[in-house]
């Protein structure tokens, strides 16, 4: 039985993943929208990714035999000013996340929920790989500047970005 404080901490989480996952899709229209369809497909994948993280805890309170509950998800951006905007939104975000998963995983130790704590680790893993991947993008757009060839290039190689599931535990 999952504790109710930690159960309603973990509803919250699949709310702001699924936030998470909407943000990126709107990212990924807008960059194809302006002409870059290899970062648009970049931000398709994180779509995918961020409702396997959203998927994964959904899984574990049934495991735990809580209640889901789904809430609304709120309205996204859709407009940025450029690509190097669009990436640094992304690391703001994703260092937003960072401290929810850090919350979520304080709330767990304070209830002496040793199992949700072991679940997020995988999420504190996660967040330092999100916050990497979106800070290497931008040092890419800061060397490249307004080199058309650079970003050219830059955009054909997120292009080859496919989805895998980010943990087995979301497809159970
Ligand atoms: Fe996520
Ligand atoms: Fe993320």
């Amino acid at each position: 039985m999952l504790n109710k404080r930690v159960e309603e901490a973990i509803n919250a989480q699949i709310n702001a993943e699924m936030w998470s996952a909407y943000l990126y899709l709107s990212m990924s229209a807008w960059c194809h929208a302006n002409g870059n369809p290899g970062f648009g497909k970049w931000f398709e994948v994180q779509f995918q990714e961020e409702q396997d993280h959203a998927k994964i805890l959904f899984n574990y309170i049934i495991s735990r035999a809580g209640a889901v509950e789904l809430k609304a998800i709120d309205e996204v951006p859709t407009q940025w000013n450029n690509l190097l905007d669009v990436l640094e939104s992304t690391l703001a975000h994703e260092q937003k996340v960072t401290s929810l998963i850090n919350n979520l995983y304080a709330i767990a130790q304070e209830e002496k929920d040793y199992a949700t704590s072991s679940m997020l680790q995988w999420f504190i893993d996660e967040q330092v790989e999100e916050e990497e991947n979106a800070q290497n993008i931008i040092d890419n757009l800061k060397m490249i500047k307004d080199n058309g060839y650079g970003l050219y290039m830059l955009d054909k190689e997120l292009g080859t970005r496919t989805y895998t599931q980010a943990s087995p535990l979301a497809g159970k």
